[in-house]
């Protein structure tokens, strides 16, 4: 049995990645009525707004859902007992240690996965008593570890050396990164960027349109000697800022103008890698059901030639 199917009550185990403003319940629905699991983030640091958004999830599906606490965004630590309380039954922890949550999440009977970018912080993680893992690697979008690791590698690596359910994150956006990701130890998987671009994302058609045309070298890893390093769309800025070096933080208070206001210049555009393999925006159903598809056929098409001994 996959337990990623059975920690999380879905029928597929795909995962919509946790996303600032953007993983609220519009498009966390969608993922989870098509039989994925939506995720509400928390990185906004908006508390009200984000409690607000558990709640609607509730009149939008009947499906589960889960919620992202990031431990380097977390302002207002009552967000910890808020969620713990809300009836939301999987939690994914990011962004620095899981063991100071982990007592009121694991009192509170929830399942708890941890995201980790390299081997030691899943050594770690399983030590503290996490359920399962979230391996991202560094082809992901968003904010990333600098000395970062492929999810090719990062995943062989965990696997080796743990038990636990592990999720793929971060280069993967349809059946075949999905099939690659299971061949690797993995029994779920999760995509930002993918779902950063389907019909009912909520950001700005201009930012959809940019994932689009970007081809495989379309994203840079920006800040890696300071915090936070991103992995964002190349856009004028972008290359500015890696001409540079650097950028001062404070570039993401006018993040919603790209977001939502389609100004892809006014600050970063988080996007990763899979930028070059989407080639057109997509309902979440159809992503979802193309991915589950992709997946199947090539795992039987390996399977066959498995069983008759070639390659
Ligand atoms: C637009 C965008 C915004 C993101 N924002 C956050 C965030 O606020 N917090 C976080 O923990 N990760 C964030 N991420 C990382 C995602 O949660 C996810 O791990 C990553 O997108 C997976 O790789 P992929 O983009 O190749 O699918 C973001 C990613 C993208 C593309």
């Amino acid at each position: 049995m996959n337990r990623v199917l059975v920690h999380t009550g879905v029928k597929y185990p795909i995962v919509q990645a946790p996303m600032g403003w953007i993983a609220r319940s519009q498009l966390a629905s969608a993922v989870s009525n098509a039989g994925g699991l939506g995720i509400i983030e928390t990185s906004s640091g908006e508390v009200d707004a984000c409690m607000a958004e558990i709640a609607r999830m509730r009149e939008l599906t009947d499906k589960p859902f889960g919620v992202n606490l990031p431990l380097l965004f977390i302002r207002e630590s009552r967000i910890v007992d808020l969620v713990a309380q809300s009836g939301v039954t999987f939690v994914t922890t990011s962004a620095g240690s899981p063991a100071k949550l982990l007592p009121t999440l694991k009192a509170a009977g929830l399942i708890v996965y941890h995201v980790v970018p390299n081997l030691a912080s899943a050594l770690k993680a399983v030590d503290a008593g996490v359920d399962g893992l979230v391996v991202e690697g560094g082809e992901g979008g968003g904010f990333k570890n600098p000395d970062d690791v492929s999810t090719l590698v990062l995943l062989q690596a965990v696997r080796e050396r743990t038990d636990v359910p592990l999720i793929a994150a971060g280069g993967i956006c349809d059946g075949r990164g999905m099939a690659a990701a299971f061949a690797l130890g993995a029994e779920g998987i999760q995509m930002g960027t993918r779902f950063v671009s389907a019909t009912e994302s909520p950001v700005h058609v201009n930012y959809k349109q940019a994932i689009v045309e970007a081809d495989d070298t379309g994203t840079v890893m920006l800040n890696r000697k300071s915090t936070p390093c991103v992995r964002a769309l190349k856009t004028e800025r972008a290359k500015e800022i890696d001409r540079v070096g650097g950028f001062d933080r404070a570039i993401f208070g006018s993040v919603k103008e790209v977001y939502f206001g389609g100004d892809m210049e006014a600050s970063l555009a988080l996007a990763g890698q899979t930028v070059g393999l989407i080639h057109e925006v997509l309902p979440v159903v159809e992503i979802i059901d193309r991915t589950v598809e992709g997946f199947h056929a090539i795992r039987r098409r390996q399977g066959e030639r498995s069983q008759a001994g070639a390659f």
